[in-house]
Parts: structure tokens; C-alpha cells; sequence
């Protein structure tokens, strides 16, 4: 298949092949000169309807490493705001001779619509509370970086799992490599569907740490809401928030992940998000290896 659209969609034969590249691209990222010739003959769209730092600025600098020709679209500032459709804005773009679009949008599933209804090789950059399917690749990547393996190991995601396309990519990834998972939240921030995935939950944050290899610490994401799914902000930093006292009254070390960007004193206080246990920065690092290894592993299909 010509696309990225989820975890859910790869096995991990491309899982492993995938990590393979980046290895070889961080190795070139690494370089006095960071980049190499591999896509000179391929041009990129990296179109937004969302708000992002980490993920546009990551597929843009994977894009350019790899010498691809790149455009970026912020649909705030686009005439998708005097009304032109998602399928139209694309097709407009692809008539500009591009081969791939990497597409963040609000909606779950508007990858998958996308690649059903234009002739290009579509990444999904975020799919509302569906898929991230980069990031899930590049926390795995990165366990693997610290840990030497993601088989075999725990894993806790904790915090507003119902709204997170993260959360459900990450165990995708995770279960398929043989990780186990677990999710720690407020019970209104769960979804009832996650059992059926294999996942166990633990309401306690301390049971979950003690038990887990690594924490995955999610934000709430109150934009994905009506309503509040939990009384207050601080009630939620108090019972699900992770400090360096309850960090370092636990009886190992373990690893902090976060997929950014981090609400700090929420979910996470500076002093954890900052500790030598905390991988937050090697993620984003790993993000763009990840993302050239995507990007040339797809592009090696179109021609
Ligand atoms: N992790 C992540 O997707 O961050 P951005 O929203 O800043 O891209």
C-alpha cells in the first residue's frame, strides 16, 4: 500500500523495516551534512487543518534531509476558510505535479477518506482522537533506543486516553512488537472499547508506575471537548499527575515519555519533564529519522 493511514493498516515485518531505515538516517542526521539526494525527484505537500509544532516542523525537516521538494499549508490561512472542500484543496495541490500529501486533520478517518478519493501517496499526520501513526513509531523507536528492545516490556499510557489518536496508535505499535500495555486515567477519560483491545486498566497512578518499564503521560485535551470530563485541572494533577516525589518513591527507574506539548504542573511537573529518566526530547530527536524512513520507504513506491 502506498500509504501511511495507521498502525492499525502495517504488521511488524514493516514495523521493523521501518526502525531499520531511521537507524540508518539518524546516522545521517548526525552528519556535518545532515542530508542526502535520495528524493530530489519527488515533491511533498504537508497540508494542516490542525495546530501543530513537533509534527509539521519534523515531516517538513525529514522532507528536506531527504532533498524532496516540500510545500506546507496551514488551512487557517487557506481558502479552505471561503469554503473550498477537503478533496478539492488536494486535487488543486496534486495539479501542481506533487506526489505525496501528509495530512493533519480534525476529523477521524480523513486520511483514509482522502487516499480513497485522490491519486496520491497520503501520510496521516493525525486523524482527530483516531491515529498519529509517526508518533506511535517514534516512541516505539525511541524504547527501543533506551530499553534495547519494546518486546517484553511494560508499558502505561497515562491520562486522557478517550481523545487520543496517540494512545491508540501507541498501543497498536506496542502490542504488535510485544509490549505489554496498560492505561491509567479518570474513568470518564477511558474508553469503554479499550478492554476489547487487550489493554488492562489500572485507575491508581502509583499501581500503574510500580508496575510499568515506561510512562507515557499524555495531556488532557480539553479542545477535543464539550464538556469537562473531570472536575477540575487541579483535582486531575493531584490524582493522575506525576512529580519527582512520586517519581522517586517508586522502587526502580523508569522511563518518562511525552508525545508534546506538555501542560507542565498538569500531567507532568518540570522537574520530572526535565529529569535524566525523561526521553521527551530524544522522541522529538527520533521524530525526524522516523519520518525520513516513512517518507523514502513510501516514495520508493511511486516511480
Ligand atoms: N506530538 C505532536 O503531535 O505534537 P504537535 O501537535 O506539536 O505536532
Amino acid at each position: 500500500v502506498n500509504h501511511l493511514l495507521g498502525i492499525k493498516y502495517i504488521n511488524k515485518k514493516d514495523i521493523d523495516l521501518i526502525f531499520e531505515t531511521a537507524d540508518h538516517f539518524k546516522e545521517v542526521i548526525n552528519r556535518p551534512i545532515k542530508k542526502v539526494p535520495s528524493l530530489r525527484d519527488i515533491t511533498i505537500a504537508n497540508i494542516f487543518f490542525e495546530n501543530s509544532t513537533r509534527t509539521k516542523l519534523s515531516f517538513e525537516l525529514a522532507q528536506k534531509r531527504l532533498s524532496a521538494d516540500v510545500i506546507s499549508f496551514s488551512a487557517a490561512q487557506s481558502s479552505v476558510k471561503k469554503g473550498e472542500t477537503l478533496i478539492d484543496t488536494v486535487n488543486n495541490i496534486l495539479s501542481m505535479k506533487v506526489d505525496m500529501v501528509v495530512m493533519r486533520h480534525s476529523s477521524p478517518g480523513a486520511a483514509h477518506f482522502l487516499s480513497q478519493n485522490v491519486k496520491a501517496s497520503i501520510v496521516n499526520a493525525g486523524d482527530g482522537a483516531h491515529e498519529h501513526p509517526t508518533q506511535a513509531l517514534l516512541d516505539s523507536y525511541s524504547i527501543r533506543e533506551k530499553l534495547g528492545d519494546v518486546a517484553g516490556k511494560k508499558v502505561v499510557i497515562v491520562g486522557d486516553i478517550l481523545h487520543s489518536r496517540v494512545a491508540l496508535s501507541n498501543i497498536y505499535a506496542l502490542q504488535m512488537q510485544g509490549a505489554e500495555v496498560k492505561v491509567c486515567g479518570p474513568k470518564t477519560l477511558i474508553p469503554r472499547y479499550i478492554e476489547s483491545l487487550g489493554v488492562k486498566v489500572e485507575p491508581d497512578l502509583r499501581k500503574a508506575l510500580e508496575w510499568c518499564d515506561v510512562a507515557n503521560m499524555l495531556r488532557v485535551q480539553n479542545e477535543r471537548m464539550d464538556v469537562n470530563f473531570f472536575p477540575s485541572t487541579r483535582e486531575y494533577a493531584q490524582q493522575y499527575g506525576l512529580d519527582k516525589t512520586l517519581l522517586d518513591s517508586l522502587n526502580k527507574e523508569i522511563v518518562i515519555m511525552h508525545p508534546g506539548p506538555i501542560n507542565r504542573g498538569v500531567e507532568i511537573t518540570s522537574d520530572v519533564a526535565d529529569s535524566k529518566q525523561s526521553v521527551i526530547l530524544n522522541q522529538v530527536e527520533n521524530g525526524v529519522a522516523i519520518r525520513m524512513a516513512v517518507i523514502y520507504l513510501l516514495a520508493s513506491k511511486i516511480h
